[in-house]
């Protein structure tokens, strides 16, 4: 194996140019831009808004994203994205990644049994324990599951810096394949121990809040980009954060929320080298601290 092979991280290009990079566990490539579906997704089945979504979801599958993030608890987003994958054909090319949300082992079985229904699956790519809720006795089900072919991988949330602590405690004493976590420009303290710990533990990263939840633009609200920011191939603010998030050689995939088709079309240009310096990384560090 040459030492391009056996690199965790390796950038490879998919047939749209869009990178890739490696889940530890399995090697499989997973684009680095990929979706989410918490407020953006939770619409009216046939409304307007989801006629919309269609033309957001066609951008991104067609712009090379697969890895799409939802859950049960999301008002509905799991139905309609269950829905819009299969109105659009998209099944065979998504990546879905959801979530346990529960207090018991019954709860947890009826809403898996819901998210099947709600998804219009019969398996997931990846399963992960929401916000690390009753995870003690949630993770063994998830991994109970993936051992029966129900998800090819198991994984755990946070949303929080607050719950990093507990994420990167549960790194260290529990197999999984994937975390999923806050990274930001205003929020990058994930980058000190946890993101370093995942890579030397051979863990995935799912990235959420790359844009603080939407308030990321009220901040740069009429506000130029940097200078250097053309020559590292960006041209917007939706971009510059998107490739803060993945310039951290632990982050596999960001997964930005988007109702929009213009938007969908412009993150995934955030999606190709180069990745910003450090001095880029620290220069945006300090702009929004
Ligand atoms: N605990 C957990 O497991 C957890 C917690 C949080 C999030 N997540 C996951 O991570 C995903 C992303 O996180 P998030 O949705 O909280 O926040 P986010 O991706 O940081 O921000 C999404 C918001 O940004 C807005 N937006 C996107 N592009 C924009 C642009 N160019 N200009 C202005 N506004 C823009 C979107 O509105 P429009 O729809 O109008 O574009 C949406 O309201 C979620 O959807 C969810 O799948 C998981």
């Amino acid at each position: 194996m040459g030492l391009l092979a056996a690199s965790p991280w390796l950038h490879a290009a998919a047939p749209t140019g869009l990178l890739t990079r490696k889940v530890p566990s399995t090697g499989e490539a997973l684009p680095v831009i990929g979706a989410g579906t918490s407020g953006s997704f939770e619409v009216e089945a046939g409304s307007a808004q989801y006629q919309q979504l269609k033309t957001v979801l066609k951008a991104f599958f067609e712009g090379g994203g697969r890895v799409i993030d939802t859950s049960p608890n999301y008002g509905g987003a799991d139905r309609i994205l269950g829905q819009l994958l299969e109105e659009g054909g998209w099944h065979r090319q998504c990546f879905i990644a959801t979530k346990i949300a529960a207090n018991s082992r019954a709860d947890a079985q009826a809403q898996w049994a819901g998210s099947l229904e709600s998804l219009r699956t019969d398996k997931v790519d990846l399963l992960q324990i929401h916000n690390l809720r009753d995870w003690q006795r949630q993770l063994p089900y998830a991994q109970e599951l993936k051992q029966q072919g129900k998800t090819r991988y198991v994984g755990i949330t946070h949303y929080l810096n607050s719950g990093q602590d507990e994420v990167a405690s549960i790194v260290r004493s529990q197999p999984l394949d994937f975390i999923q976590i806050n990274y930001s420009v205003n929020a990058p303290e994930a980058a000190r121990e946890l993101l370093p710990l995942c890579q030397d533990k051979g863990i995935a990263v799912l990235i959420n809040r790359a844009f603080d939840d939407g308030r990321l633009f009220a901040k740069v609200k009429d506000q130029a980009l940097p200078a250097w920011a053309a020559d590292a191939g960006i041209g917007s603010w939706a971009q510059l954060f998107l490739k803060f998030a993945i310039s951290h050689p632990a982050v596999t995939t960001v997964i930005p929320a988007t109702s929009r088709p213009d938007r969908q079309l412009d993150q995934l240009k955030a999606g190709h080298e180069p990745m910003l310096t450090q001095a880029q990384q620290q220069a945006l560090i300090k702009l929004f601290a």
